[in-house]
Parts: C-alpha cells; sequence; structure tokens
C-alpha cells in the first residue's frame, strides 16, 4: 500500500476540517427546475474545460490519500449523464484513506435513468443515493421541472432501493403556490416505501436569479405544515449534517428538515468541492475558486496540487452570509456547482 499519511489536512481559520468532498462532474442536466435553471437550459461547459475520468481521479486520489478526505458525493448537474460514472466509483472505492479503509461514496442524482444503472453503481462500491423527488403528483412533476418523467424517477427510486442503495434518501424543495400544499403527501408516499426524506430550503443559486426570500418556504412553515398530519419530535446529533431529523409519530421513521437559509449550518461545516472544469470551491456560496485545473495540465506535482487545495480552503469564510445586505449570489450556478 503506497497512501501516505495525510501531510496536510482541509482546515480553515475558524478550526473547521474538510472531510466531506462533493465532486460536479458535469453541468448539464436532462431536467431543468425552476429553481435551478431557466426553460432554455444554460450555455454548458466545453468540453475541452472539463476535467478527464483521468485528470478527475488524479486528483479526487490527492484529496482521499493525502487531504482527509472520507466522503465522497458525486453531484452535477445530473452526474448519471457522466458516462464514465461506474468507472469512477470503483476507482474512488479503490483508494485507501490514511486507515487503509475506502471513502464513502454516494451521488445526488434526480434518477433519470438509474433503474438501468443502480446495479452497475452499487457493484462499483457506490454505497448511498441522494433523489430529488418534490411531489408525486405528475402535473405538479412537471410544472417543476419542465418535463413529464415523474415515471421514471419512481423506477429509479425503487431501482435504487432493490440494489442495496439503501437507505434511499429523497431531497425535496417547496415552492410557494406549486408543491407548498403537498409536504404530508410526499413524506406519507416515502414512509410506504422506506425512503428517507428531507425538505431542503430554497436557496439563491438559481442562474436565473430568481430567489426571494420572501417566496422561499422556510424550515418553520414546512413543520408546521406536517405537524397538522403527523406528531414530530426532534431528534439531538445533528452533528455536522445540515438536516435537522424529526422522529415521525414515535419512530422509527425520521423526516430531514435542512433550514440552509433560516438554520445556518455554516459553523459546522465539513464541506470542501470540485467543479467538473476543477476548480476548488471552499462554499457553496463562495465567490472565489481556485484552478487546479492549469497546474494539472502544466505539470504540477501531486505535492503542489495538494498546497493549492489546503490553501483554497484556509480562507473560508464563516457563514453564507445571505441575511447580510451586502450578500452577492454567487456567480456559478447551483449547475455546476454540484449540491
Ligand atoms: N435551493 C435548494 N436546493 C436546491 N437544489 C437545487 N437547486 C436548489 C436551490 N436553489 C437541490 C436539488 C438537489 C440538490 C442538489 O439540491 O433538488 O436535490
Ligand atoms: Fe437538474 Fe438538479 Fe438543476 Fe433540477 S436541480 S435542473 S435535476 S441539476
Amino acid at each position: 500500500m503506497h497512501a501516505a499519511a495525510p501531510i496536510l489536512a482541509l482546515a480553515d481559520s475558524y478550526g473547521r476540517v474538510a472531510t466531506d468532498l462533493r465532486v460536479s462532474l458535469t453541468d448539464r442536466c436532462n431536467l431543468r427546475c425552476q429553481y435551478c435553471m431557466p426553460a432554455e437550459g444554460l450555455d454548458w461547459m466545453p468540453v475541452e474545460e472539463t476535467l478527464t475520468d483521468e485528470e478527475l481521479i488524479r486528483l479526487l486520489r490527492i484529496g482521499v490519500e493525502r487531504l482527509g478526505v472520507t466522503d465522497v458525493r458525486f453531484t452535477g448537474g445530473e452526474p448519471l449523464l457522466r458516462r464514465g460514472l461506474p468507472q469512477i466509483v470503483a476507482e474512488t472505492k479503490a483508494m485507501s484513506m490514511v486507515d487503509g479503509r475506502s471513502p464513502r461514496t454516494a451521488i445526488t442524482s434526480n434518477g433519470l435513468g438509474l433503474k438501468h444503472t443502480a446495479q452497475a453503481l452499487a457493484d462499483a462500491g457506490l454505497d448511498r443515493v441522494n433523489i430529488s423527488l418534490d411531489t408525486v403528483r405528475r402535473e405538479t412533476y412537471e410544472q417543476i421541472t419542465r418535463r413529464d418523467r415523474l415515471p421514471d424517477v419512481i423506477a429509479g427510486l425503487s431501482a435504487a432501493h432493490d440494489a442495496g442503495l439503501a437507505p434511499v434518501k429523497v431531497n425535496a424543495v417547496l415552492l410557494r403556490g406549486i408543491n407548498d400544499d403537498q409536504a404530508a403527501e410526499l413524506l406519507t408516499w416515502c414512509l410506504e416505501r422506506e425512503y428517507e426524506l428531507r425538505f431542503i430550503e430554497q436557496m439563491p443559486l438559481d442562474a436565473q436569479h430568481g430567489w426571494s426570500r420572501e417566496q422561499m418556504v422556510t424550515a418553520d412553515e414546512t413543520l408546521a405544515s406536517l405537524g397538522q398530519h403527523f406528531s414530530l419530535t426532534p431528534l439531538d446529533g445533528r452533528g455536522s449534517a445540515p438536516a435537522e431529523r424529526f422522529q415521525i409519530d414515535g419512530g422509527p421513521h425520521t423526516v430531514g428538515i435542512i433550514g440552509s437559509v433560516t438554520r445556518p449550518f455554516c459553523g459546522d461545516c465539513n464541506r470542501t468541492r470540485l467543479t467538473a472544469d476543477g476548480q476548488i470551491r471552499n462554499c457553496l456560496f463562495a465567490r472565489a475558486e481556485s484552478d487546479l485545473r492549469a497546474p494539472l495540465r502544466s505539470g504540477a506535482s501531486d505535492d503542489e496540487l495538494a498546497e493549492q487545495w489546503v490553501a483554497a480552503m484556509g480562507s473560508k469564510l464563516p457563514g453564507h452570509g445571505i441575511d447580510d445586505p451586502a450578500f452577492l449570489q454567487p456567480t456559478r450556478p447551483m449547475s455546476s456547482i454540484g449540491g
């Protein structure tokens, strides 16, 4: 085994250490969710700017084998659109952390096509999936995502469950006047199938800058709406996990509430992010990035790349500052940062 002890950690000046790496594999997507993209899509990243599988694996290896990354989550855009995904997962699982174990792997996906790839991904060593699903009504699904694909997502969810990628997690965003009256219905549907549902507050990360605080359905509102149908008991131990979990009707099932805006968890953040074009972001809301692609392509050593990654994390700000009057939305939209 050649893994050296990590000489460096991805620490920032507020004492947080990043061990959870989010990798965006592509900025493309086959949906057009209202809270993410305009109907016509975006100007996709040129192919030559996108890291090749080999370049990506090299950076992942530096993260896992030298910088203390323990969890790797593949996102997008839509990560299933990246052809090499099963191979990327397999190569990531073959890496050794300092303790000799392999990192945990997961994807955040919209579930389209997962029916066909869930088993291959599980065989490659994928541990978990988080699937985005905001409604179980076909018309509402089409209204939110601008595509009539609800049956494909449902098939993808059950394929993931059958492939042992359990517990399958479902991410939902509530939009005022569209699906904010469907929280309990979605939860009931998930409970029947043993999927773990989490509601995420809508964040100002859409490409078209349409977010407004007034339109956002808050964590409190979601809890009030669920509380009309279920008895919810808060569980302790949020740790660095963004979801506050609640036991439903005395358990054993739970629902998660991710109050990214009104109940920020920045103080416990353990994340570092890599975009499909090889930029390190120390925060979802960061306004600066650190380019690893140029040095990678011009012959930098693993040591040099590791040091630059560490430096990029060192300047991480204490919080997202959405409540600051001077808050500016990041230039890069969610679809090319990864969730
Ligand atoms: N606010 C909150 N969640 C979002 N997602 C995408 N855009 C936003 C947004 N503006 C969700 C997706 C997916 C995960 C990556 O983040 O639904 O579940
Ligand atoms: Fe695609 Fe996810 Fe954006 Fe929806 S939220 S358009 S599924 S990248």
